[in-house]
């Protein structure tokens, strides 16, 4: 069925397609067919696109093929490759802004809807956790917020970022490193942080109005990229792999694998979340010691509650729950892990 559309969608599309046939030749009569223009008008935004800089091959009585695709993550490069249905489907892109979780928040209280998402080539203010703040160089690695509006209670709400730390990790993991997470949040390769996450909330008491789940994931970028004093702490995709990262599919993969587990949480609630979560993570079964704004606690850390707590056995064999804090992972235990 033809479906009438801007020029934008129609680039989308026939993007789509040609992504669709790889290697193959889709012909100009069968694209003009599924989008219901006409071939000229195909020619147009055949052309439109390569001064985007795609590169699509054109072979009389062949067809359209589709060579290369510039690094970039707008709507072009990334919508095509989605199999979401509402995660990313509006998209926000930026070449250059202060925090995508910002944006997006203004986005969400002026009415936003749920799945819109705000992605950046480039932070000059991205914010992490406990008020620091998440480098972000230009073209290299990926930096969006989703806006999400959950039916949930606020006290609920943090449970969203142990969805996506299980949807990040599994993504990394599909990428062929071996990923894991580090309570509550932050995703390591190697025990190095390669992804972390900033979830913003705006409710009253009964009810979450939106929240904003911010996510930074170091996909290019090298070494020398980071400050002095996260050389040896951080990584990125691309570091772990030895190859370079495509970064409109690793988006499109991770908003992918987000929108699955979003969708069975919301069905079926936390449970399910939280045993993949245990799966996936390198702090259970590890001594740590765990810094919050109040104190700092040394113990085993032995496992996470039904709410996403992490309960930390002390010394004297008392269970501690911690709600929010930093961990730091101390030598591993040898023998069992913790359940
Ligand atoms: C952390 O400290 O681990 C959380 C880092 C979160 C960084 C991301 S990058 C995209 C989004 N925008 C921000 O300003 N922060 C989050």
């Amino acid at each position: 069925m033809a479906v009438e559309s801007t020029e934008q969608t129609q680039e989308e599309l026939i993007l789509g397609f040609l992504s669709e046939s790889g290697e193959d030749y889709t012909s100009g009569e069968a694209l003009s067919g599924k989008l219901g223009l006409s071939r000229t008008a195909v020619w147009k935004r055949v052309e439109a696109l390569r001064t985007k800089g795609y590169r699509i091959e054109a072979v009389p009585a062949r067809g359209y093929r589709l060579v290369s695709v510039p690094d970039r993550l707008t709507s072009l490069e990334v919508v095509p490759l989605l199999s979401t249905h509402d995660l990313g489907r509006t998209l926000h892109h930026h070449d250059s802004i202060g925090s995508t979780n910002e944006v997006a928040f203004r986005l969400a209280q002026d009415g936003a809807e749920h799945g819109e998402v705000v992605v950046a080539e480039q932070q000059t203010a991205g914010k992490g956790r406990r008020g620091r703040a998440w480098v972000s160089p230009p073209g290299l690695n990926l930096y969006f917020s989703a806006i999400l509006r959950p039916e949930l209670p606020p006290q609920r709400a943090p449970e969203l970022t142990l969805v996506t730390a299980v949807a990040l990790a599994e993504t990394l993991r599909d990428s062929g490193v071996a990923a894991a997470i580090k309570w509550p949040n932050d995703v390591h390769i190697d025990g190095r942080k390669v992804a972390g996450i900033l979830t913003e909330l705006s409710a009253e008491p009964e009810r979450v109005h939106f929240v904003v789940v911010g996510v930074g994931v170091n996909l290019n970028c090298q070494a020398d990229h980071f400050p002095e004093e996260l050389r040896a702490t951080a990584t990125s995709l691309s570091i772990a792999r030895g190859e370079k990262v495509h970064r409109a599919l690793f988006a499109a993969s991770l908003w992918t694998r987000l929108e699955e587990w979003l969708d069975l949480y919301l069905e079926t609630g936390f449970d399910v979340v939280r045993a993949r979560w245990k799966e996936l993570s390198s702090t259970l079964g590890q001594d740590v010691l765990v810094r919050t704004d109040r104190n700092e606690l040394r113990g085993l850390a032995v496992d996470i509650d039904p709410s996403g707590a992490l309960l930390v056995q002390t010394e004297g064999g008392q269970v501690e729950r911690v709600l929010a804090g930093d961990v730091e992972q101390l030598r591993p235990r040898q023998g069992p892990r913790a359940r």
